[in-house]
């Protein structure tokens, strides 16, 4: 519960702040630099929630965690289904790809289509908690197309900034949930300079990424979910898709806690999968920095088509600690990663989600993952988000014919 945060600690300086001290980054180090991480008392939550406790529990959602999420309570009023989405065991396509084993965690299960969901849940019942009535986003489009439904669901007003180049699925998402949306006729990161303004200076309620401590929090049920799901067998890598890096920084938050909590003996790699246009952290890593530095962005997608990556010390701090890396993918590779997961995994997905298995498959080809490697990959988005690209993505088209028999069986050559 709520009650069972001790403090909140300065991702750069280790400032450490009480509770409700300070709303979202560290005031000594500002938006940039000092993004915040939640530490729990987890000897009191070690008595309270155990890996036993935990198997009884038939709650299947997201929701099982509460001990260690930053709310006191499952508002009622929320979506039922959120998070405890499917893991694929897969052994053909672990073959193919010259692995040990291979899971798919397919998170565009969740009620708006993408892993996003997880963490929107949390932040609209911690705005909830608060008393809020507006909260505002700047997203790419799902953190806001998965907002704007749980806003929905508590009745409260939702601000969003998208770029206007957000796909046409996100924005009618986003309008069909009815939230109010600002189409920014500017990139992402200027999306997200806007709102956060905004909303400080409106006192609304912040649901952007990296600068709201609590949204990670939401994230790190997909780590505790993939530790639960393989009967606390930890697997040997984790691959994910990355943008702004707060979905990896928030497995790694889940990988940690689960350690700290002894439910876990040790902490799998984690590998996070950049588009080769828009690689700011893979560029950080590779220069040994512990920040990124911004760059112009430009990929197929477009929603890890990030300059500035937000949540970038968590992310190369997950990386790194964990003996993992970052990768960039050239685009093709990761429209060819959507067609095989569609046709070797039964999961379609969008080509940000499908990024970590584009990732995973240049990392098998090149030793980084074993032949007796046990490794799960994540699938963020849902492919029916992003129907153009999906469309691009493969080789064939429809076959014009004519309403008749004989059109079909010309077609078939007899
Ligand atoms: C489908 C999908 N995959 C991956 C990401 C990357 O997440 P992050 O920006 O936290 O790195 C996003 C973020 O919008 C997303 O929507
Ligand atoms: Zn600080």
């Amino acid at each position: 519960m709520a009650g069972n945060i001790e403090y909140l600690i300065c991702d750069t300086c280790s400032r450490k702040f009480a509770p409700g001290e300070v709303e979202l980054t560290c005031p000594d180090c500002g938006p940039q630099l000092g993004t915040l991480s939640v530490h729990y008392d987890y000897e009191a939550v070690g008595k309270i929630l155990t890996r036993e406790i935990l198997s009884s529990r038939r709650e299947q959602s997201h929701w099982r965690y509460l001990e260690i999420l930053p709310v006191s309570r499952r508002p009622p009023a929320l979506h039922p289904r959120l998070g405890w989405t499917p893991l694929y065991n897969l052994p053909k396509l672990a073959a193919s790809l010259g692995l040990g084993r291979l899971w798919i965690k397919d998170d565009g299960q969740n009620p708006s289509a993408s892993f996003k969901d997880r963490a929107s849940s949390v932040g609209v019942a911690h705005a909830i908690e608060q008393g809020r009535k507006v909260i505002s986003a700047a997203s790419t489009g799902n953190a806001a197309s998965s907002l704007s439904l749980f806003a929905a669901c508590a009745g409260m007003r939702a601000v969003i900034f998208v770029p206007e180049s957000a796909p046409r699925a996100k924005l009618a998402q986003l309008l069909m949930f009815g939230a109010e949306v600002l189409a920014v006729r500017g990139t992402y990161d200027q999306a997200f300079d806007l709102c956060l303004q905004t909303a400080i200076s409106r006192g609304w309620y912040c649901r952007n990424t990296a600068v709201n401590p609590y949204l990670g929090e939401g994230k790190k049920t997909a780590a505790l979910e993939i530790c639960e799901q393989l009967d606390w067998e930890v697997p040997d890598a984790v691959f994910v898709g990355v943008g702004d890096g707060c979905i990896i920084g928030g497995l790694w938050k889940g990988f940690c806690d689960a350690f700290e909590l002894g439910w876990i003996d040790r902490k799998p790699r984690l590998y996070g999968v950049q588009a080769a246009g828009s690689a700011p952290l893979v560029h950080a890593f590779e220069r040994g920095d512990r920040t990124a530095t911004p760059e112009p962005a430009q990929t197929c997608a477009d929603s890890i088509c990030v300059g500035q990556p937000r949540d970038h010390i968590k992310a190369l701090r997950a990386v790194r600690e964990s003996g993992g890396a970052m990768i960039a993918v050239q685009d093709e590779e990761i429209l060819s990663a959507m067609r095989r997961l569609a046709r070797e995994a039964g999961v379609f997905a969008e080509p940000a989600g499908a990024a970590g298995f584009a990732g995973l498959a240049r990392a098998a080809a090149s030793g980084v993952v074993g032949r007796d490697e046990r490794v799960v990959c994540l699938v963020t988005g849902n492919g029916l988000k992003d129907v153009a690209t999906a469309i691009q993505a493969v080789e064939s088209r429809p076959v014009p014919i004519d309403a008749n028999q004989s059109a079909v069986d010309a077609w078939l050559g007899t």
